[in-house]
């Protein structure tokens, strides 16, 4: 396990979104039929208008992306709201237009919560491995939903998730009620064998988590340090968020 320096593209916090656009498009228009998987959360919502208003024309490129679930809420009805599925639809795919037999999506409501998880684990491994990881980061240091003390070695599985990432959680859906306890996730394994990964951060409140993945100790405590064992990633953070 060697370690090394992620690649770090700083920004003023009104070129973030210009600068991953840019890097991430270039990334995925190299590859013929890219397998990718994407984020939610606020950090990538002007990445994706940017997407979609710069790139969106280019359809040859979007409909041979393929694309899969980084994460995912357990227990939830087919057309709820705070699925996943439907918030990157709705922000990024259905603008593209990548057809929706290219997107891999965890079902939130498999009765065989482990099954599900192996569903997705063993269609990434017979697709051959993820070409991109575009991940965001939890202020608890997390990467999809591996919340601290998930192992190196961790694959898809279903998880509970901590009451600071649920708290985290309730600004998108107005109350901590309405976040559910429990999700899927992408491991950290299954990440670490992406090609290229972009890590996007934003603001001074992730400034600790940044650090602490930067500069800290490499440890399941902080899952996102695993990214300081991988060869190609690139962190694209603003100011606030480097504590500059
Ligand atoms: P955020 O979420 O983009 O809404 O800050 C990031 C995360 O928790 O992974």
């Amino acid at each position: 396990m060697r370690e090394r320096q992620p690649e770090i593209v700083e920004c003023d916090g009104k070129d973030f979104d210009e600068t991953a656009a840019r890097l991430i498009w270039a990334r995925i228009a190299s590859i013929p039929s890219p397998l990718v998987t994407f984020p939610t959360g606020s950090t990538p919502l002007g990445l994706y208008r940017r997407l979609v208003q710069e790139h969106g024309t280019k359809k040859n490129i979007w409909h041979n992306i393929r694309c899969v679930s980084l994460d995912e809420y357990i227990g939830l009805p087919p057309g709820d709201e705070r699925l996943f599925a439907r918030w990157l639809g709705r922000e990024l795919l259905d603008p593209a237009g990548v057809p929706q037999t290219n997107r891999t999506m965890f079902n939130s409501l498999a009765a065989d919560t482990a099954k599900e998880a192996a569903r997705i684990e063993q269609w990434i491994a017979q697709n051959g491995s993820l070409d991109i990881a575009v991940l965001g980061l939890g202020e608890n240091g997390h990467i999809a939903f591996n919340e601290p003390g998930s192992s190196f070695d961790s694959v898809t599985r279903a998880v509970r998730l901590s009451p600071e990432t649920r708290s985290a959680n309730a600004k998108y859906w107005g109350s901590l009620e309405k976040v559910p306890e429990e999700a899927y996730t992408l491991g950290l394994k299954t990440l670490s064998a992406a090609r290229q990964i972009f890590l996007l951060v934003s603001g001074a409140h992730k400034a600790a988590a940044l650090d602490s993945t930067l500069n800290g100790p490499v440890t399941p405590a902080v899952p996102a340090t695993v990214l300081r064992v991988h060869p190609r990633v690139t962190v694209i953070a603003d100011r606030a968020a480097l504590g500059r």
